[in-house]
């Protein structure tokens, strides 16, 4: 029965459609001057883009970042007044414009109700919490909301953290968008959490938790492991490529939930060489729920899945092509890899025709952090990891390579 989900999706779509860019029928005004906005940005950094995704092929530490690393120092934030900065808000202004060093915000445990904008001239940022009792960073902003001028402000501008810098690190932070939960078919519901606009992010045990459109994985290069992210319909979002690992992914909607709305495309600069691979994670949500693995933004819509349990709210066909006409020869590339669970494709064969079942050569590719040219920023964040549980946190510059960490959590 493909088709009941189906038409049950056709809902959520009209709901989605009129208000994620491509789909109002296509090329809109309104998605051309996104595009163009997002041209001019890449205008301005396609050289600083192209040596930090390039570079020496992403084999060594970016020289930059070796250097950020030497001179690391930390804010503390404490809303309670006895830290360097009552927020995160003050603590960001502080940051010299073009920064240098990396810039450690040790974040007391709190709530931090605050909307914030990392700007491009601010690298090098970390949000540092303690995973097990964290801070929270959370607003409520839809795309329906208004914003100073009157306008709504649109997925974009509905974002609780937008990070348009790079070489971003959090650990251990609670990352989340309020709003009510858009009902299927209300509109100006997406509701984004956290939004990665710069490359060479790195996200450690965080949580991004929303409802509709929760983790604009926008642009860039992307490592998230060992995080949670919620939400409903197209909830890990955009173009960049992105290494999931050892993730937790659940719905919060009893009714159709789709997991990615991968953005890969021959028509944005940039954005053909991206996807997102999902490495040992888990999906699950709530019971009774309908889960897709993705739905194609972009025409060449890029997806893994390998090593993934998949719980029963994962609909047999697993994805959808949306706007595609010919999704088997759009260029549209979906494939799992050696999933399990009642949700995977396992046994029953019944997953779109389209869809690949991969094979371990295919899937090389997409399984490490090789992916994201990992080893060449990644090493910020194993240290971090090592160190967090002793009481004097603090970066070690210990060059302990993602490869390695790759070989070992690649035999399972
Ligand atoms: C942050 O703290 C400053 C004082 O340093 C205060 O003026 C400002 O209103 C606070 N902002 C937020 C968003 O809480
Ligand atoms: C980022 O900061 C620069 C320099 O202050 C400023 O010109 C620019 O408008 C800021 N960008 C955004 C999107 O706020
Ligand atoms: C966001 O929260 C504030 C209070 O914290 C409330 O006044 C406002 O209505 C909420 N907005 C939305 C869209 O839920
Ligand atoms: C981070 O999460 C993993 C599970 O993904 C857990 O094993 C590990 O203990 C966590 N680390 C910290 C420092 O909380
Ligand atoms: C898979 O992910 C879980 C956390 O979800 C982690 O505890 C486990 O070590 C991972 N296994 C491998 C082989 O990486």
């Amino acid at each position: 029965m493909a088709t009941k989900p189906l038409l049950v999706l056709a809902t959520v779509l009209l709901a989605s459609s009129s208000l994620l860019p491509r789909a109002a029928g296509g090329m809109g005004a309104s998605f051309s001057n996104w595009v163009a906005a997002n041209q001019q940005s890449y205008a301005v950094n396609a050289a600083l883009y192209a040596k930090k995704s390039a570079g020496d092929g992403g084999k060594t530490l970016d020289a930059d970042l070796s250097a950020a690393e030497e001179k690391k120092v930390t804010y503390v934030v404490d809303p309670s007044g006895k830290g360097d900065y009552p927020n995160i808000t003050a603590a960001l202004e502080a940051i010299p414009e073009g920064n240098t060093k990396r810039v450690i915000l040790d974040l007391k445990t709190a709530v931090y109700r605050e909307k914030l904008f990392l700007n491009l001239s601010k690298p090098f940022v970390t949000f540092r919490s303690d995973p097990m009792n964290p801070a929270t960073i959370v607003w409520n902003d839809t795309a329906a909301t208004p914003g100073k001028d009157g306008k709504p402000v649109g997925t974009v501008g509905s974002t609780t953290v937008a990070v348009e810098s790079d070489y971003f690190v959090a650990h251990g932070v609670v990352f989340r968008n309020d709003a009510p939960l858009a009902k299927p078919g209300a509109k100006g519901g997406q509701a984004v959490a956290l939004r990665l606009f710069g490359t060479k992010a790195a996200l450690y045990n965080c949580t991004i938790d929303g409802g509709q459109d929760t983790l604009y994985d926008h642009k860039g290069l992307h490592y998230f492991k060992g995080c949670l992210i919620r939400g409903s319909v197209d909830f890990i979002f955009g173009f960049g490529r992105s290494f999931y690992e050892d993730c937790r992914i659940e719905s919060v909607v009893k009714e159709v939930a789709v997991l990615t709305a991968q953005q890969r495309t021959k028509s944005i600069e940039g954005a053909i060489d991206t996807g997102f691979s999902f490495k040992n994670c888990s999906i699950g949500g709530v019971k009774g729920g309908q889960i897709y693995l993705g739905r194609a933004w972009g025409d060449s819509s890029r997806v893994v899945y390998a090593y993934t349990e998949m719980g029963e709210e994962v609909v047999p066909i697993g994805w959808d092509g949306w706007n595609v006409a010919k999704p088997e020869t759009s260029g549209i590339y979906y494939g799992e890899f050696k999933c399990f669970g009642p949700g995977s494709d396992a046994k029953r064969k019944k997953r779109v025709g389209w869809a690949l079942d991969m094979t371990e050569d295919q899937v090389k590719p997409f399984i490490g952090m090789h992916y994201i040219f990992g080893d060449s920023f990644s090493s910020t964040g194993v240290p971090l990891h090592r160190r967090l549980s002793s009481t004097s946190a603090t970066y070690s510059t210990v060059h302990s390579t993602s490869s390695e960490l790759c070989r070992s959590s690649l035999h399972r």
